[in-house]
């Protein structure tokens, strides 16, 4: 596996990730450059993407990159039955960097394990979705002036929403506190609450998206509920429509609080919801452009701050 290589947020050290947060920042003050002239970049979507395969391709060709790649795997030879070690191996031939998403948990690390290049896990399943987290850190720091000792309420779908998982994982460096609110079937999994309790961080658990937890949270973290990770259709639609923030209900919240979402959203908020200067789910995707530049500069071994080759990271 290629040390520079992003499979899971647990591949980052708290240095790490600070490290890559600055270097977003850079990117937000410096977008336009050439500095990954002459590299190949290689997009390989095996499922549907808006924001982080355009996000990846735009901060790519803003650095002067090229970008090669799918996001219909139909069209490609898996449809013949090509294995993704194969496929893995074959554009491994042609490119720098590949960033891929996949819809099997644990392919990015099958992928990262069969090539020597650099693979960049642009959501693998219900697992992980490290550069989400990435943008989602930036997100919160840029709003909040801080990570530390934040109070974080993320709704929704916990068990299938693997944004939650890496974000969740990032911020044990930065003392949260988390409300998880969630009905029975889509509760935070054991694992990650194992991880909570395993690094000392403060929980709760909920099925009630009440004004109390609303009103003491610093950022209320939307998610969708994921109908493709549902075995069972009935079940999906007795759950999809539960919680919805509406304006109304974020009367009394706090000055700072910031209302995040991977995007994209279905029925978890309101659109009216959209003009309170403390909705920040579009500024938050267009974050995703700066921390994917900084990612994809870690993965070639590139420090935009030195604009040379480094191992510094
Ligand atoms: N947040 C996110 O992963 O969005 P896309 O599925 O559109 O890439």
């Amino acid at each position: 596996m290629n040390k520079y290589s992003l499979v899971s947020i647990a591949d980052l050290n708290k240095d790490e990730l600070l490290a890559l947060l600055e270097r977003a920042r850079y990117f937000e003050e410096h977008p336009n450059q050439k500095i990954l002239d002459g590299k190949v970049v290689a997009t390989l979507f095996f499922e549907p993407s808006t924001r982080t395969r355009l996000s990846f391709e735009t901060a790519v060709n803003r650095l002067g990159g090229r970008v090669i790649g799918f996001y219909d795997a139909s069209t490609t030879s898996s449809s013949k039955g090509e294995t993704l070690h194969d496929t893995i191996k074959m554009v491994s031939n042609y490119v720098d960097l590949i960033v891929m998403r996949h819809y099997l948990e644990g392919a990015a690390r099958w992928a990262s394990e069969v090539t020597d290049i650099p693979v960049v896990n642009a959501g693998d399943g219900a697992n992980q979705h490290p550069s989400q987290t990435m943008l989602d850190l930036y997100s919160i720091y840029k709003t909040q002036g801080r990570l530390n000792d934040l109070t974080i309420t993320m709704v929704g779908d916990l068990k299938y929403g693997r944004t939650v998982h890496s974000l969740l994982m990032a911020m044990s460096y930065f003392n949260p506190t988390f409300n998880f609110v969630a009905c029975k079937e889509l509760q935070m999994p054991e694992e990650y609450l194992k991880f909570c309790d395993e690094h000392g961080i403060k929980y709760t658990i909920t099925t009630d998206f009440s004004p109390e937890i609303i009103n003491a949270s610093d950022i209320i973290y939307m998610t969708r509920v994921q109908r493709e990770r549902f075995t069972d259709i009935m079940e999906y639609e007795r759950v999809k429509n539960l919680y919805t923030l509406r304006n109304d209900m974020l009367a009394n919240s706090r000055d700072n609080l910031r209302i995040l979402h991977p995007l994209p959203r279905v029925n978890e908020i309101a659109y009216d919801v959209d003009d309170n200067p403390k909705a920040y789910y579009f500024d938050q995707a267009r974050n995703g452009l700066y921390a994917r530049q900084a990612i994809i500069c870690r993965a070639l071994g590139i420090d935009p701050l030195n604009n040379k080759p480094s191992n510094a990271q």
